[in-house]
C-alpha cells in the first residue's frame, strides 16, 4: 500500500493503471468498522482501491467541533494497509486549498433540512471536498455509509448535477453488538455517555415495531419523548422523512420510501442515526 500526501503524486500514480476501475472511500479518518466494511465494498467490486484520509475543514461550522475531531492517521494507515487497500491519499489543508475555496451548491431542499438547519454550511463543504475528490481520483465508484443518510442523497445529488459518471454506492450501517451506530465521535464518549448513548438505536428499534400498528405521528412522539424524558440526552431533531425528498411526512401512506432521523447531543458529544420504515 502507498501513501500520498499530494495531488500531483496520487494522480501521477492513477494515470498508470489506464482502464482499472477505481473505487474511492472519502474519510475523515479515526477509521473504525463502518469505515472497513466500506473499503471491503470498493476491494470486491473495484480493481483498485483509493482511500482518503482528510478532516476536511470547510464542512464544519463549529470550531470547536473541527479541533476536537480525533486524528489518528498512523492508526489509520495500519488498518488501511491491513485490508489490503491499494493506496491512501491523505493530503493536508494547504494541498487540498491552497485557496479559499468560493464554490457554492445548494442542493434543495434536501441541503435545508435537518443537518442542514443545525450545521449552516456543513453540506457546502462537504460538497467541496468531495468534487475536489471525484476530480483527483476519477473512481469508477464511491462508498458512502447510511448512517450519514442525508448526506449521501446529496452526494447523489451532485453527482447528477455535475454529470459526472460515478457510481455512488450506500452502504448499510456498522452497528456495535449492543446497537450503537458506529461513528468516529463514539471515542470521544466517556463510559457513562455511551451507557446513555445506547437509548438512541434502542428507541428507533422499539419505533420500527410500533410503526406497524401506530400512526407516524404517534410513532414520532413515541421517539421524541423518550429521548426528552433522559436527562442526559438532548435531542437536536427527530424527523421522518421521504427517504429521497428528505421534506418531512404526515402518514405512512404518503411516500413508499421512509426514513427516520435522529440527532442527540450526549454530553457535549453529537451522534447521528437513523433507521428505515419503509421502502
Ligand atoms: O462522511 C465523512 O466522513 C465526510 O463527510 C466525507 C464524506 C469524508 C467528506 O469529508
Amino acid at each position: 500500500m502507498q501513501v500520498f500526501e499530494t495531488i500531483n503524486a496520487l494522480q501521477k500514480e492513477l494515470s498508470q493503471l489506464n482502464s482499472k476501475s477505481i473505487g474511492l472511500v472519502p474519510t475523515m479518518g479515526a477509521l473504525h468498522r463502518g469505515h472497513l466494511s466500506l473499503m471491503n465494498q470498493s476491494l470486491e467490486d473495484n480493481d483498485i482501491t483509493v482511500v482518503s484520509v482528510f478532516v476536511n475543514p470547510t464542512q464544519f461550522n463549529d470550531k470547536n467541533d473541527l479541533e476536537k475531531y480525533p486524528r489518528t492517521l498512523d492508526k489509520d494507515t495500519q488498518l488501511v494497509n491491513s485490508l489490503g487497500v491499494d493506496y491512501v491519499f491523505a493530503p493536508t489543508v494547504e494541498e487540498m486549498y491552497p485557496e479559499p475555496d468560493t464554490r457554492v451548491f445548494n442542493y434543495s431542499p434536501q441541503d435545508e433540512v435537518m443537518e442542514g438547519i443545525y450545521r449552516p454550511g456543513h453540506f457546502n463543504g462537504m460538497c467541496q471536498i468531495v468534487s475536489k475528490l471525484f476530480s483527483i481520483v476519477q473512481p469508477t465508484r464511491a462508498y458512502f455509509g447510511e448512517k450519514d443518510y442525508q448526506q449521501l442523497v446529496i452526494v447523489k445529488r451532485m453527482v447528477e448535477d455535475l454529470k459526472l459518471d460515478i457510481e455512488v454506492v450506500g452502504c448499510p450501517i456498522v452497528r456495535e453488538k449492543d446497537g450503537l451506530a458506529l461513528s468516529s465521535r463514539n471515542a470521544l464518549l466517556s463510559k457513562e455517555e455511551r451507557e446513555n448513548a445506547l437509548l438512541i438505536s434502542k428507541t428507533l428499534f422499539e419505533s420500527l415495531k410500533l410503526a406497524a400498528n401506530y400512526s407516524l405521528k404517534e410513532t414520532l412522539s413515541f421517539v421524541k419523548n423518550t429521548i426528552q424524558q433522559n436527562d442526559n440526552l438532548e435531542l437536536q431533531y427527530f424527523e421522518i422523512v421521504d427517504a429521497n425528498t428528505l421534506l418531512p411526512l404526515e402518514e405512512w401512506e404518503d411516500s413508499s420510501s421512509i426514513i427516520g432521523c435522529i440527532t442527540v447531543f450526549c454530553g457535549a458529544v453529537r451522534l447521528i442515526d437513523n433507521i428505515k420504515y419503509k421502502g
